[in-house]
């Protein structure tokens, strides 16, 4: 791997009353003195909308497209301030720059609405390097950038971190320089953003449903209120730990499912074994959708 450290965003986002234009071909330059880019974000659920909210706050007009989609991703597009562009292909001809941010096991279908867009596309969710990579080839003209974000979704209170690769990453951090999506490049192209997610998310939500497993063991056996009491005595915070996943895994095991395959993808891809997290899906699917 010859990925290297990240590198905070230092570029500013377009502003109209700029008075020295950059003399690079950068999205910054082509819209110098002139109007700022507009942002397409398909979808709003609970990450897809608090992201677009920031850059509403930054006052930036950002769309979203209602064609398929629930009443909750209307309700949260609507609080979050989005104007609704109709259909995916509108809303890709109105934009500069199109956020993914959807269940990682619809992202390469989502990707392959940007058939002829030449914008810049950011895939911002949760997929193995290799699904990144392939991404980037059927975004085809479009610029791709690949995102991974860690973190709760941004609420002004805590912080959400997005990791960004690809030529033009920068041009996508600077979108989000002094909000509360602290956006950070990592170099070596498409992929290498989602292999920090992937890494990060393994141990987080691997480490889960390990816990969840543990605990349904004992119940199988009889022995669930013996270890809890053993739980409470020496590792207390394990308890604590127990009860957030069984949170999570109710309320996102059906997208986790997604994400561990993902994961379980890139440990084949090096050569490390996939089973942990083929072993999570399995728990993720019987706790979201049982
Ligand atoms: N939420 C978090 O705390 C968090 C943290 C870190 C990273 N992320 C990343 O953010 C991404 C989205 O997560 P989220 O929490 O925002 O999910 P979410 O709340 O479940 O929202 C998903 C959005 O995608 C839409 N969608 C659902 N199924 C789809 C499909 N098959 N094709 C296209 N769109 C579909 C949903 O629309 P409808 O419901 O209207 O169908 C909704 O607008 C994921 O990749 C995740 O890894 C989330």
């Amino acid at each position: 791997m010859q990925w290297r450290a990240v590198a905070v965003i230092a570029a500013s986002v377009p502003t109209a009353d700029r008075g020295e234009c950059p003399e690079v071909e950068t999205l910054a330059a082509l819209h110098c003195g002139m109007r700022q880019p507009t942002i397409g974000l398909l979808h709003p659920g609970a990450m897809g909308a608090a992201v677009g909210r920031v850059l509403r706050a930054r006052g930036l007009t950002v769309l979203w497209s209602s064609h398929g989609r629930s009443g909750q991703s209307r309700a949260r597009a609507g609080a979050a301030g989005l104007t609704d562009a109709g259909s995916a292909a509108e809303l890709f001809a109105a934009s500069d720059i199109v956020l993914s941010i959807c269940p990682p096991h619809a992202a390469l279908q989502v990707a392959m609405l940007a058939a002829g867009f030449d914008g810049i596309y950011v895939d911002a969710n949760a997929v193995a390097p290799a699904t990144a990579r392939r991404i980037a080839r059927e975004v085809g003209s479009a610029a791709m950038v690949d995102g991974g974000i860690l973190g709760p979704p941004p609420d002004g209170h805590r912080d959400t971190r997005l990791y960004l690769s690809g030529d033009r990453a920068a041009e996508v951090g600077a979108l989000f320089r002094e909000t509360a999506v602290d956006a950070r490049v990592v170099e070596g192209g498409p992929g290498a953003a989602s292999a920090v997610k992937m890494a990060y998310a393994a141990w987080t939500k691997g480490s889960a449903a390990l816990l969840l497993t543990a605990r349904e063991l004992a119940a199988r056996e009889g022995v669930e209120e013996i270890l809890v009491t053993d739980w409470e005595q020496f590792s207390p915070e394990v308890l604590d730990r127990w009860r957030r996943a069984a949170n999570s895994a109710t309320a996102k095991g059906w997208r986790w499912v997604g994400e561990m395959d993902e994961i379980a993808a890139s440990m084949a891809a090096q050569d490390l074994p996939d089973g942990f997290h083929l072993a999570a899906a399995e728990v993720y699917r019987e706790r979201g959708l049982g």
